[in-house]
């Protein structure tokens, strides 16, 4: 973004009304928009049992809401039970049984419908043979696949039977996969031979092999489903073919009731620390969350055609792909493979050819298409959307207003969704046809959720635009329950620092004087990359692990597509020769993406003589923050222990300093690192997040 933009931003003072023809359609009016906030204002627990109740089917009712044992462990409908599969397809199957539940379209051209009874069937069909190979109740299964209509199938027939998947991104490497497995005790993993994407075959089976060759004794059997046509290897004894293991089997499974609580998945997202976190969430709250946020934030209706461009490895590919809008009843849309194949009019071309009414997509793909200009669009007929969302990051007003206008032609509200794979569903939206939208802004909480901004003491921040913690107030039904196997762990990052009173988000954000809520970025040391989560800490443990490398520091500088990319400081064991630096490089951009998945590649790796420290030994990482965005330095570099470091930091200086050899390889966790902090300082950078935490200087703005 450049200089005028962020002054755009920083004078945002448009508001969008509902346009009238899509407000006077709306399933929630403002009338029932204020309704339904008084009567979760009024009485929380009570607003959320009444809608388990009408909302979800249950096989056996429960008689107690909230079960609050003590904070920060939440039971909810506790003693009811019910089966998540069936509560998303078989309910359907009388009115909607031919009606179509799901449009997959193949990055190479292929499309496939199925209806709900077709999808029912072939749920059944391998929840039948998961049963047959041992799979049971509460086992985990990890799911690794292309973005098919069988990775939802799997998801189903796991939660047919009781059993917990764990989805992993098929961009994930084997070294991701593999600790995930083990962290989850995974009984069986099921995978694909390839899938499409970017116009290559991602070897998904010879990755789950890679995996697998060490330390994964749990797994007794990979099923392995034909995407690709690309011989693999199938290990006899263990690795079965998916067409083999349903056939024969009954279209017919009766779905296993669960209690409430019984873990319905696992899904690691990134933390502060090099190990990923298994978020475990509950069946029937999060099933209660993300059909009522679908059905609330965009406005669903019987002849919708829905379309989220998520991938079922994130969170949003859970909750707005596999089940939301499926127990809602609606069509959705899967695409497996990159928007610009075979160019970047792709995304719009799916939308004219399936009559998509509802799009979901992240920032991150909006700015890479809206380089492209307006003329790929203007070639396709976007008449029957409806409605655009938003979710993974904050949305730069320049790319809301090219959504609005070039995509939406200046008819269809834009939803802008704050959440969190902890959250399990949208907290702060728009309500469509209510909510006048300001671009760059979340708006308000939906019912029921408490959310406010505090301060260090955990008092609210009452001053406009003043930034401070989000956090959520009250407990709600579709929150994350613990971490896998680390409930300390769930307790010290979410709840520690407020002594339990209110679940801490992890971002800063401020509230301007509508209570309008800006979303300004992390707090704690986790990049947003591409609307995607990536601890430093993860990706410096990967650096560290390389043979040539002793310490490593990661901070994230803005990008204009990514939102956020990977800046790395690295510093070499031993001497280093002068030639070598750019292969060295290129040979750890490509060792973290070996380690990690493509996704955490490193935009930028500097190699240096030395981190900055301070006295005490803590590095400075703001200072490699306004290096890395190439900023004037203003800080104090004077409580350096090596302040001659600076320039060649700032990449002056290339030629190796002398120095003592680093004998010994640093520990991931030695690494240790001061708090972020919000900067209070107006900065030139690029992102609308650092424009917005500059804004918070300027006077609040008023509405036109
Ligand atoms: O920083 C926020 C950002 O994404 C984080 C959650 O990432 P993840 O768990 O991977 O889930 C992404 C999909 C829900 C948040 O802590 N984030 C998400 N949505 C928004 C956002 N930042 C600003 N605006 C949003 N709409």
């Amino acid at each position: 973004m450049s200089r005028k933009n962020i002054e755009s931003v920083l004078n945002e003072e448009r508001l969008f009304e509902p346009p009238p023809a899509f407000a006077a359609q709306a399933g929630i009016r403002l009338e029932d928009l204020a309704m339904l906030h008084s009567r979760a204002a009024a009485d929380p627990v009570g607003f959320w049992g009444d809608l388990a109740r009408t909302e979800l089917i249950w096989d056996r009712p429960f008689t107690q809401v909230l079960d609050a044992g003590g904070a920060p462990h939440y039971r909810w409908f506790a003693d009811g039970r019910l089966n998540v599969s069936a509560n998303c397809l078989d309910r359907h199957l009388e009115a909607r049984g031919h009606k179509t539940a799901l449009i997959f379209e193949g990055e190479p051209g292929d499309t496939r419908r199925l209806s709900y009874r077709e999808l029912h069937a072939a749920v059944c069909r391998l929840a039948n043979a998961l049963r047959r190979l041992g799979v049971g109740y509460g086992d985990r299964v990890v799911i690794y696949m292309p973005l098919i209509p069988e990775s939802i199938v799997a998801m189903h027939a796991c939660a047919r039977i009781g059993a917990i998947h764990s989805v992993v991104f098929g961009g994930f490497s084997s070294v991701a996969l593999r600790e995930r497995i083990r962290d989850a005790g995974a009984k069986l993993v099921i995978t694909a031979d390839g899938g499409h994407r970017g116009g290559h075959v991602i070897p998904l089976k010879e990755a789950t092999d890679k995996a697998l060759a060490a330390d994964c004794d749990s797994v007794e059997h990979v099923i392995v489903c034909r995407r690709v046509s690309q011989p693999v290897t199938m290990r006899p004894g263990r690795d079965l073919w998916w067409h083999d293991v349903v056939d024969g089997e009954s279209p017919v499974c009766a779905p296993v009731p669960v209690d409430a609580e019984h873990p319905l998945f696992l899904l690691y997202t990134s933390g502060s620390t090099g190990k990923p976190k298994g978020i475990q969430h509950a069946s029937a709250g999060f099933l209660l969350g993300a059909k009522v946020t679908t059905q609330w934030v965009f406005d669903l209706r019987e002849d919708d055609v829905f379309w989220c461009t998520a991938d079922v490895g994130w969170v949003t590919g859970h909750s707005y792909n596999a089940y939301g809008p499926l127990a809602a009843g609606a069509t959705i849309v899967m695409y497996e493979g990159a928007p610009t194949i075979p160019d970047g009019g792709r995304f719009w071309k799916i939308c004219e050819t399936h009559g998509v009414t509802i799009f979901y997509t992240a920032p991150t793909a909006i700015r890479a298409l809206m380089k492209l200009g307006e003329e790929l669009p203007a070639r396709y007929d976007l008449s029957k959307l409806r409605l655009l969302g938003s979710v993974g990051e904050p949305i730069n007003p320049e790319a809301w207003m090219w959504y609005h206008r070039v995509i939406g032609r200046e008819r269809c509200p834009i939803v802008d969704t704050w959440w969190q794979t902890e959250t399990g569903a949208i907290m702060i939206s728009p309500i469509p046809g209510v909510t006048p939208t300001k671009p760059g802004s979340c708006t308000q909480p939906l019912p029921g959720i408490q959310a406010d901004i505090v301060d260090e003491a955990g008092e609210p921040v009452t001053q406009p635009d003043a930034g401070g913690y989000l956090v959520i107030r009250n407990p709600w039904p579709f929150m994350l329950r613990t971490i896998w196997g680390d409930d300390e762990r769930y307790r010290s990052t979410y709840w520690a620092k407020f002594q339990n009173r209110f679940y801490v988000a992890g971002d800063s954000a401020h509230r301007d004087a509508d209570g309008y809520y800006w979303i300004m970025g992390r707090i704690d040391d986790v990049l947003n990359v591409a609307g995607h989560r990536l601890g430093t800490m993860e990706i410096e443990s990967a650096l560290v692990a390389h043979p040539r490398i002793a310490e490593a520091a990661v901070v994230g500088r803005p990008h204009e597509i990514k939102g956020e990319a990977v800046f790395a400081f690295v510093v070499c064991r031993g001497t280093r020769a002068s030639g070598d630096t750019a292969s060295l490089v290129a040979e750890l951009r490509d060792w973290v993406t070996q380690q990690l998945g493509a996704i955490a590649r490193p935009d930028d790796i500097r190699v240096t003589d030395a981190l900055p420290k301070t006295r005490s030994g803590k590095i400075m990482r703001r200072l490699l923050r306004a290096i890395a965005r190439g900023e004037e330095i203003t800080q104090d570099v004077s409580t350096l222990e090596n302040p001659a470091i600076v320039d060649q930091l700032r990449g002056v200086e290339s030629k190796p300093a002398k120095r003592k050899p680093v004998k010994k390889k640093q520990k991931p966790r030695a690494v240790s690192r001061e708090k972020r902090k919000v900067p209070k300082k107006k900065q030139a950078a690029s992102t609308r997040k650092s424009a917005k935490m500059a804004r918070r200087k300027v006077a609040p703005r008023k509405r036109r």
